[in-house]
């Protein structure tokens, strides 16, 4: 908790009051009806939790410049009682942090007051059929027309989008170059050309769509290039997912901290041999391993959100990757095991606690695969050790030779 300023502990209580009161009881509902829970969204915008991770200046709660830690408090307390509301929730600051990481100033008053307040949802568009991992390979095009632009293509796997009023997208405006060859634009839902394609049936976070955005010659001004300059998308698009990576691991940490809670109590129901199971040492160590990891994923959390809030510029990449990779593989174990508790109730429909399992196993694949948050990690890890030439004398001299051709 050390890590947490009284602000962070503001919201996380007003957070945890709206997901035990609203979010709780409807979460059954929701998933299996896999419809937008726009009671949910409004009992979150009446919290005022739309507002926390936007500054003061832009219409927002968040004190500083930089407000991850109460983002990620907010998230967590959500995905406890419901993990598809916690990404309904989070997914607004993904499609956000474009346009405070790159946007101009007009850009920045204009969006960030509407989204702060919840009138506004948003959406972030770059993963596409054939571009996911491999992000620069994205084919939707933002052509020159004139003073404007025109867009063509499609998005996958938009999360949010259908019930999001705001789209940063993510389109190749200069094929030919290497370095400068994506941008963003910011897309509005009544922009003409713009629709919903296919709407995805998915195996968890089901309250919230996942879809194809279309955008057949969606016009543009320069307004609307965020930055006001093209070339510079797939900085801010990394650089968004810098941001957004602790809060998917805090989505990962509130699921896994929601089964952790919902086991602990049926093994002190559940009894076999004459005695609750939880009085078995082996169920025991069950428990006492997923709370183990949970508490580590969640005090990673709050560090690469600090860095984030205090703008460690050193540590922000990897820190948040660490945390979104851990977390998540973490809330797949936690999530098993507690189903593993619950025994053959455990997976039934009847039971809360499949639903944590489904929903967590996105939270391994989306913002980046875990895979390629280990690339990150190590990528970060060559880096620094590149810096290391004190190391050289303890290497071994057969090694050295080797490098020396
Ligand atoms: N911040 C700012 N700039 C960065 C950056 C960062 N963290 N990482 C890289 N860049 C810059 C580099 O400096 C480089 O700039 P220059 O060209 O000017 O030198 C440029 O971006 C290219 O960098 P790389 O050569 O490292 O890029 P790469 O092609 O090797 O890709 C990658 C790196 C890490 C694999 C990246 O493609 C990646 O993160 N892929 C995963 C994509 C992803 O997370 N998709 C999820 C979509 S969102 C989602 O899931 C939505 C949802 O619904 C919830």
């Amino acid at each position: 908790m050390t890590q947490l300023t009284e602000e962070n502990l503001h919201w996380k209580a007003r957070a945890r009051a709206v997901a035990e009161e609203v979010v709780r009881p409807l979460s059954k509902k929701y998933d299996e009806a896999q419809e937008y829970p726009w009671e949910i969204k409004e009992a979150i915008q009446e919290a005022g939790l739309f507002s926390v991770w936007i500054p003061e200046k832009y219409g927002g709660a968040g004190k500083n410049d930089w407000n991850l830690r109460n983002l990620c408090v907010v998230v967590e307390e959500l995905s406890r009682a419901c993990g598809g509301v916690g990404v309904l929730f989070a997914v607004n600051s993904l499609g956000s942090f474009p346009i405070l990481v790159g946007g101009t100033e007009e850009q920045k008053q204009r969006y960030l007051p509407q989204i702060a307040a919840g009138e506004k949802l948003i959406a972030f568009c770059l993963s596409e059929k054939n571009a996911g991992s491999d992000a620069q390979g994205l084919r939707l095009r933002g052509v020159a027309d004139g003073d404007d632009w025109r867009i063509h293509g499609e998005k996958k796997w938009t999360t949010n989008g259908g019930a999001a009023d705001l789209y940063t997208v993510f389109a190749v405006t200069d094929p030919d170059s290497k370095s400068r060859r994506i941008s963003a634009f910011i897309v509005e839902k009544e922009d003409p050309g713009f629709s919903i394609g296919k709407v995805e049936d998915k195996m968890g976070i089901r309250c919230v769509p996942v879809v194809e955005a279309v955008f057949d010659g969606v016009k543009v001004g320069t307004d609307r290039l965020l930055g006001g300059r093209a070339g510079y998308g797939f900085r801010h698009a990394m650089g968004t997912l810098d941001l957004a990576r602790p809060g998917v691991a805090a989505q990962a940490m509130g699921l896994a901290q929601g089964a952790l809670e919902l086991a602990t109590r049926y093994t002190m129901k559940r009894e076999q041999f004459g005695k609750p199971v939880s009085a078995f040492q082996m169920v025991q160590q069950i428990l006492a391993n997923m709370s183990m990891k949970t508490e580590a994923a969640r005090q990673l959390i709050y560090a690469a959100a600090a860095a984030v809030d205090h703008q460690d510029h050193e540590s922000i990449n990897k820190l948040s990757a660490i945390a979104k990779c851990f977390s998540t593989d973490v809330a797949m174990e936690v999530t098993t095991d507690a189903v593993q508790l619950f025994g053959g109730y455990g997976y039934m429909k009847d039971y809360p606690i499949e639903k944590y399992m489904r929903d967590a196993k996105i939270t391994q694949i989306y913002e980046g695969t875990n895979q390629i948050q280990r690339i990150v990690i190590a990528r970060n890890l060559l880096k620094e050790a590149a810096e290391y030439e004190f190391l050289d004398p303890y290497i071994p001299t057969e090694v050295q030779d080797v490098y020396e051709g």
